[in-house]
């Protein structure tokens, strides 16, 4: 992380100054629990180390002038008037933020910015939220404002849902501002309760298989996901008037009616219902340190999202099925929204170079292209490196 911070600072000083904040906020990945947060359900992400890390400060103007320094593309706009969504894409992620903070009331000023990092784009590690966060966490920074946590995922995600125009859950936004080193979050998404599970053993590496497929249709599709599981809760609501969302759903009363429910409706709402039961019993898993029956969670989890929920791809199911079969492995899933991206996989520490390679080889097999390979730990969510005026570098 050192060199992507001494980059950023760098690049804010060369252009504004060197009076910043700087911030760092991290991807996550998602241990349990997916397509569960839009249907108030479970979720147990973590926040981990590879992140974003912005330079931020007030200009005094109501221009923003940003910079992302991966892509070396700058961006300014006038903010004094409505906020205008840009053609470029990774600009909006900032204005969403200022448009969502305004909406609540706080008064956002000109500011400059410079950002740049490790999460990989696409991947399903949340980079969005992670952008999202950041800017957000800095302008309260910058400010004063005193947001709780749980308001400010809320605002994190408002704008994804209304600027960006994502209809993404909550998960990714609170994920990454509310994290902590050491441990996996798991959250209730209707309440937005949450609860810490101690996930620091130094005996297992999360290790990400990506399989650098990047699909269109994971938007397209997750929207239908959405809609099909509102279906399944108002054909459910005739029999049970109390059911809100998939969350109240028990899965006998699915089976009483599975005649009467159309086939894909049913397997959907049968994955989410059983999702939901798995991250609670994957946090008993967690308190009993019962990692492979915690893993044998994880490969249900991938079955359901294959077969049931089918937003797998084969790129995915083949990286999981090498998985299962190679030692030290406690278990594999696809991560995130699906249709490529990364698999997460809980391996043995002493076994992970030999799953590396052993993955990589067999998947040049069967595929004849590559995966990439990322190790990394759970780490602290969204928070101030530094907020010092720098005098000399
Ligand atoms: C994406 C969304 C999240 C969540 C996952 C699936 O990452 O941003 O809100 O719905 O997909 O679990």
């Amino acid at each position: 992380m050192k060199k992507v911070i001494q980059k950023i600072e760098e690049e804010f000083v060369g252009r504004f100054g060197d009076e910043y904040k700087l911030i760092q906020s991290p991807g996550r990945v998602n241990l349990i629990g997916e397509h569960t947060d839009y249907n108030d359900g479970f979720v147990l992400p973590a926040a981990v180390e590879k992140s974003i890390v912005l330079a931020i400060h007030p200009n005094g103007t109501n221009v923003c002038h940003f910079y992302a320094a991966d892509m070396e593309e700058s961006y300014e706009t006038d903010i004094s008037g409505d906020i205008r969504k840009s053609d470029m894409g990774w600009p909006n992620y900032l204005l969403g933020v200022v448009d969502e903070l305004r909406k609540h009331g706080y008064e956002v000023g000109g500011f400059d910015c410079v950002f740049g990092g490790n999460v990989p784009i696409g991947a399903g590690m949340s980079s969005s939220a992670a952008l999202e966060g950041g800017v957000l966490f800095g302008l309260a920074e910058l400010n004063g404002w005193d947001i709780p946590p749980v308001e400010m995922a809320k605002i994190a995600q408002k704008a994804e849902n209304e600027f960006v125009g994502v209809q993404c859950g909550i998960m990714d936004q609170f994920a990454s501002l509310n994290g902590k080193e050491g441990y996996a979050l798991k959250l209730d998404c209707r309440s937005l309760d949450y609860e810490y599970f101690p996930f620091n053993r130094d005996d297992i590496q999360i290790v990400l298989c990506d399989t650098q497929v990047r699909r269109e249709l994971a938007s397209s599709e997750y929207n239908v996901r959405r809609q099909q599981c509102e279906q399944g809760v108002e054909i459910l609501q005739q029999w049970d008037p109390e059911i809100e969302s998939l969350r109240d759903v028990e899965l006998s009363l699915l089976f009483q009616h599975e005649d009467d429910i159309d086939p894909t409706i049913f397997k959907r709402c049968k994955y989410v219902v059983e999702e939901n039961k798995r991250v609670i019993q994957a946090c008993n898993d967690l308190r009993q340190g019962a990692m492979d029956s915690f893993g044998q969670r994880m490969y249900q989890s991938h079955a359901g999202l294959r077969h049931e929920y089918e937003v797998s791809c084969e790129e995915l199911d083949v990286l999981v099925d090498i998985a299962r079969d190679l030692q030290g492995v406690f278990g594999a899933r696809m991560m995130g929204g699906g249709f490529g991206g990364c698999t997460i996989n809980l391996v043995r520490e002493a076994y992970v170079d030999s799953f590396e390679t052993q993955i990589q080889e067999k998947y040049q097999q069967k595929m004849d292209k590559q995966i990439k390979i990322y190790r990394t730990k759970v780490s602290s969510g969204t928070h101030l490196i530094s907020d010092q005026k720098v005098t000399s570098s």
